[in-house]
């Protein structure tokens, strides 16, 4: 405990006291924790016309890597991920027979209030060593993943041992 910042402190005791007070609490954003993600063939994010790729990002473009934003949802090991500062987010969405990813721009907050709705934003993160993967919520079997051939979109596979996929990623709180 002391080890919690003075500014915490600050603003528990902010907290506490507009509690004590009674004036009206303003409802809580979820909260944000970025994070820094790279394929284990050490392929970053970035967007690409509008869609989410893996791929190899030169020295003077790495400013475009995408952090991912993460608010973890109330079922253990499921967060909802996001990009652009916490402004489009990551779906799963069915197409026909399969699955694939889709970049949404939502108020994660509001959509996080509605469970159905926010099932196809949430992923369940799973954790082997180092390595990361994250299955999607609604569909059970499908995994984040990039081509691991060179750059291309970032999307769902349900055949997480096929050699053309990766699905395990490197994951760290961005410091
Ligand atoms: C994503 O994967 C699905 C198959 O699950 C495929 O139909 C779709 O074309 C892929 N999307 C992209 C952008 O590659
Ligand atoms: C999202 O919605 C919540 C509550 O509805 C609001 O407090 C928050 O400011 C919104 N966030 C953004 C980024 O618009
Ligand atoms: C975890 O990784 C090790 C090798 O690094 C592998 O042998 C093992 O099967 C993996 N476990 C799971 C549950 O994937």
């Amino acid at each position: 405990f002391c080890r919690v910042p003075l500014s915490h402190l600050i603003s528990l005791i902010l907290l506490f006291h507009s509690e004590a007070t009674g004036s009206p609490l303003q409802e809580k954003p979820y909260k944000m924790q970025t994070f820094r993600i790279w394929d284990v063939n050490q392929k970053v994010f970035y967007l690409s016309n509008n869609q989410l790729v893996a791929g190899y990002l030169q020295a003077a473009n790495a400013k475009l890597e995408e952090k991912i934003y993460v608010v973890l949802t109330e079922s253990p090991g499921g967060m909802f991920l996001g990009i652009h500062e916490g402004k489009l987010w990551l779906a799963c969405v069915k197409s026909g027979e399969k699955n694939t990813l889709q970049l949404e721009e939502v108020n994660i907050t509001d959509v996080g209030r509605n469970k159905e709705e926010a099932k196809r934003f949430a992923f369940i993160r799973s954790q082997n060593g180092s390595i990361t993967s994250f299955e999607s919520a609604a569909y059970p079997g499908w995994f984040l993943c990039t081509e691991s051939e060179g750059d291309g979109p970032v999307n769902l596979t349900n055949k997480p041992g096929d050699t053309t996929k990766i699905t395990q990623f490197y994951f760290h709180a961005d410091q």
